[in-house]
């Protein structure tokens, strides 16, 4: 409890004062408590190495080829540091390149648990040599390692993909032994130091910094960048010259402003670069405080300037140079091959994993809000929206439920029978979430402190002590995410009979996970904290939120005995957090630029694999105009995760307090996404198995196409639907890109007929989404809303057909039991592809692997772009043709064909003739 400065009661008041700044301020961030790349002495050190010859050199001659890597040292020509380099060679169009010291004082940190595995290799060989160069070789590329000064370059072809130490901007700040030790180092991490009492152990965790790494990379023939999450900044990231770096580093930042590149509550260390010939990525596997600067020749160059350059045969060929810089840790970066983005997407799943399958549920509508007062206050609004006749699966509680801020109780007044209140949700098919925060209020009577204090299993001081510092509940410890045994102890919490009050549709809300810690700098935890092994806090700060995400999914999958799948929200995240659920973009306001800055913010998270991602509707601070509130909900709906939430002082927001046509708007977007369940959930299994993106840019889809590379404002649902929401205050209009030369779209609403490439002005009521269905595709929907997703689990499918110019389309659907693993376990689903070609539906299976039994049927097709047939026919395969009714309206070229009624798991054709 020692670390921090000022007696007791003085940083009572500091909390006091926080917490109520927390609370009540409507000042925007203030930025003095965050530091800039020139206040954080690492950055500005490294920053201040101008591009020059690097004084690394490659010792050619140690080159050592193993079975899995080639190696090499690098030494280091002004302080004589010598360095390990290894290559790797990875299957799937991807290398690994680690630098390491090759005899550091003692082990540096490299991150743990982020990897699904140790990505299997591919065969690596030198494939030429002269005194100056070594050329490696994998598959259709080549690397080069150039000795001095060093310097690799990736090739493919005649083709040059990307350089390293390029700039010679590459540092690796070695470990020394500090002046005044003589044994600092003879505990090294790796032996178990943490959770030891002995004094004399814990002294052995030493400063040994500064401890920084860094390098740069060219990106030959790329104009744009992207990824890097989370920043509430443009879709495609800015150059960096002349202002701070992007900067990752898990914050807690309090009514943080957009565009720009301060640090958030998440951080993904994946960028990806794109042009119209390839997707490259650039995944930088280090947890530690991390800045990426980048840089272009084109940057700031006008379209003329552009054309000039051109004209005048200048003839240079745009580039984009990225640095990266973390605090300590190794180099260690993958560089992601591609060539197209979904390989990119692939080739990092492979590495960090894919988006877990969400509960049908959790991609439904959430109703949350700081706070629920009571057992009555639920009960209201869940009878609410039923008498609205307003769809919504979960209600949320924050923290003012618990028995003051102690998470896994409840407030014995307010929520005297827990039990008896999920129950009532339960009975129509509803959930609850409750919020579980990793700060844990130091207090002798409450069962989780104790627990923790006496299996040693909080965060230390450097000196050995349990870390202490102040949260909701004040004064409170930092269980040790990192360590397993606190993993596993903190999961067997949510087990019913730990966890009192708890049924099976109750679910986890981690909140402050960065870890945020008001009192501690940045707000967040002192660098020199301990974790288990010794490791200080800043080699994994990054890493705690992942962790607590992935010890709560734990729990309540051990809960079920390992049938349900979880959902867990958490606010900070890491690479491979999409592995345990779902993130927000945290404390955002009711304006309409934070409306707008939510689309750039989660397509970015789903590039860095994270599709599972959603901002507070309405706003979390201040209070949204009917119309910003009308809005976000038409554009929440089209996005992943959709909750509306609010700060505890704004006003209520359930939908019904706004007006009657308010209201009806409100109903009709959440209804809208309703209907699209069966889409969305598809498109989750696509991602669970892939790792694409849900929700993803234009470009994904249209990767030659230039003129998507900078949309910030629509995107694509899968592969099928362009959205484009309403974003802007008093909007008569809104401009839509729609791409693709011959691509037909249509507009989902009135099926009217468009062909891209074009730039579509759609005139806007406060009733329009403009969402547009790509010609070629077969999206599934189901059009009887009930008042939550699993009443609507057996209920009839609906095919919305849109043909392309060829008249032919294409679409699959996913259906399990919508909540356990059982589609994993026991292969209980049904995948099904349909397609339509020759006039003729096919609805096959996409996966013979598949059995699941379902009752829900077909019971509409609608083709969009057709002449009026003379007769529609269906045949089940092995059985009789039988005709069906349909209806054609001639204007709009839509035909609706009635009751198939065959079962969704059928193979059948139907002819239109
Ligand atoms: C944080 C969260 C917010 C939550 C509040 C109280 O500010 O970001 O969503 O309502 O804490 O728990």
């Amino acid at each position: 409890m020692a670390a921090l400065a000022g007696g007791p009661l003085s940083l009572r008041w500091v909390v006091l004062a926080w917490v109520t700044l927390y609370i009540t301020t409507t000042k925007a961030v203030d930025r003095s408590n965050f530091k800039t790349c020139e206040q954080s002495a690492f950055c500005k050190r490294q920053r201040n190495v101008k591009a020059e010859n690097s004084p690394y050199r490659a010792l050619l001659n140690s080159l050592e080829v193993t079975e899995k890597s080639i190696k090499l040292q690098l030494i280091n020509e002004v302080n004589k540091v010598p360095l390990l380099l290894e290559v790797y060679g990875l299957q799937g169009n991807m290398t690994r390149i680690k630098i390491n010291e090759l005899n550091p004082v003692k082990p540096r940190y490299e991150v743990q648990d982020v990897l699904i595995h140790d990505p299997p290799t591919v065969p690596l060989a030198v494939v030429g040599k002269d005194e100056g160069s070594v050329e490696l070789g994998f598959g259709l590329y080549k690397m080069i390692v150039t000795a001095k000064p060093f310097r690799m370059d990736i090739t493919t072809g005649n083709e040059l993909l990307l350089s390293l130490n390029s700039r010679g901007l590459m540092v690796f700040e070695h470990l020394r032994k500090r002046k005044d030790s003589r044994n600092h180092f003879t505990n090294s991490p790796g032996s178990a130091i943490h959770g030891c009492s002995n004094s004399e152990t814990a002294h052995s965790v030493q400063p040994v910094r500064p401890t920084s790494v860094g390098l740069d990379f060219s990106l030959p023939g790329f104009e744009h960048v992207y990824g890097i999450p989370e920043h509430a900044d443009t879709l495609k990231l800015k150059t960096t010259d002349g202002g701070d770096p992007y900067r990752l580093y898990n914050l807690d930042v309090f009514q943080y402003e957009i565009y720009n590149p301060m640090a958030l509550y998440g951080a993904i260390p994946l960028m990806l670069a794109h042009n119209a010939r390839r997707t490259l990525g650039i995944f930088w596997l280090n947890a530690a405080e991390t800045w990426v600067d980048i840089s272009s020749n084109t940057a700031g160059k006008t379209l003329f300037g552009k054309m000039l350059d051109y004209v005048q045969g200048a003839n240079e060929i745009p580039q984009t140079d990225v640095r990266w810089i973390s605090e300590s840790g190794i180099i260690d970066v993958f560089v992601l091959l591609g060539p197209s983005p979904f390989d990119i997407f692939k080739q990092y799943a492979s590495l960090t994993g894919t988006q877990a399958l969400p509960p049908l549920f959790a991609i439904s509508y959430h109703q949350c809000r700081w706070n629920y007062n009571d057992e009555d206050d639920v009960r209201s609004v869940d009878a609410g929206f039923d008498e609205q006749d307003i769809p919504y699966d979960v209600i949320w509680l924050d923290i003012e439920h618990t028995d003051g801020k102690r998470y896994f109780t409840w407030d014995p007044n307010k929520f005297p029978n827990p039990k008896d209140m999920l129950q009532s949700l339960a009975a129509k098919k509803r959930k609850m979430v409750s919020i579980v925060d990793p700060h844990i209020k130091i207090d002798s009577g409450y069962k989780i402190h104790n627990a923790l204090q006496s299996k040693n299993l909080y965060v230390k001081t450097k000196d050995g002590s349990d870390y202490e510092g102040w949260c909701w509940p004040g004064s409170a410890g930092y269980p040790d995410f990192t360590n397993p045994e606190m993993r596993s102890w903190w999961a067997a919490m949510f087990a019913y009979d730990q966890y009192e009050g708890s049924l099976d549709n109750l679910y986890t809300w981690n909140d402050m996970n960065e870890p945020s810690v008001f009192n501690g700098p940045e707000v967040t935890m002192h660098k020199d904290a301990v974790h288990m092994d010794g490791w200080e806090h800043r080699d994994v700060h990054n890493l705690y939120a992942f962790y607590v995400q992935m010890a709560t999914a734990e729990g309540q999958i051990q809960r079920s005995g390992g049938t349900e799948r979880p959902f867990v929200l958490t606010r900070g995240v890491f690479a491979g957090s999409q592995r345990y659920g779902a993130v927000w973009t945290g404390d955002n306001s009711a304006e309409w630029d934070h409306l707008k800055v939510s689309l750039p913010m989660c397509l970015s998270l789903g590039l860095a694999g994270l599709s599972f991602c959603g901002a507070d509707i309405g706003g979390f601070f201040k209070h949204p105009s009917p119309e910003l509130l009308v809005r976000w909900y038409q554009a929440g709906a089209y996005q992943p995760f959709f909750r509306a939430h609010a700060h505890l002082d704004t006003p209520r927001r359930e939908p019904w307090l706004f007006g009657e046509e308010n209201k009806l708007l409100i109903r009709a977007a959440v209804r809208e996404r309703y209907t699209l369940l069966p889409l969305w959930y598809t498109f989750f299994y696509r991602a669970y198995k892939t790792g694409e993106p849900v929700m993803r840019p234009m470009w994904v889809e249209f990767p030659e196409d230039v003129e998507t590379f900078n949309l910030d404002e629509q995107y694509m649902l899968g592969n099928a639907l362009l959205v484009r929401p309403v974003l802007e205050q008093d909007a008569r209009g809104v401009q839509v890109y729609l791409p693709g030369k011959g691509q037909l779209w249509f507009d989902v609403h009135s099926h009217q007929k468009y062909t891209g490439s074009q730039t579509l002005y759609v005139p806007v009521t406060l009733s329009t989404i403009p969402v547009y269905q790509r010609g070629g595709t077969i999206i599934a929907r189901k059009e009887r809303v009930r008042r939550s997703s699993s009443c609507m689990h057996s209920d009839p499918y609906t095919l919305y057909i849109a043909l392309n110019a060829q008249h032919a389309a294409e679409g699959e659907l996913f259906i399990d039991d919508g909540h356990t693993f059982n589609f994993e376990k026991k292969n209980e689903f049904i995948h099904r592809t349909f397609s339509f070609a020759n006039n003729s539906l096919t609805s096959r299976c996409a996966d013979p692997v598949g059995r699941y039994d379902t009752t829900a049927w077909v019971e509409r097709v609608v083709i969009l772009d057709v002449r009026r047939p003379s007769s529609v026919v269906i045949k089940l395969s092995g059985g009789a043709e039988s005709s069906l009714e349909f209806e054609h309206n001639p204007d709009t070229a839509v035909l609706t064909v009635r009751k198939p009624a065959v079962n969704v798991g059928a193979d059948w054709t139907l002819h239109v003739r």
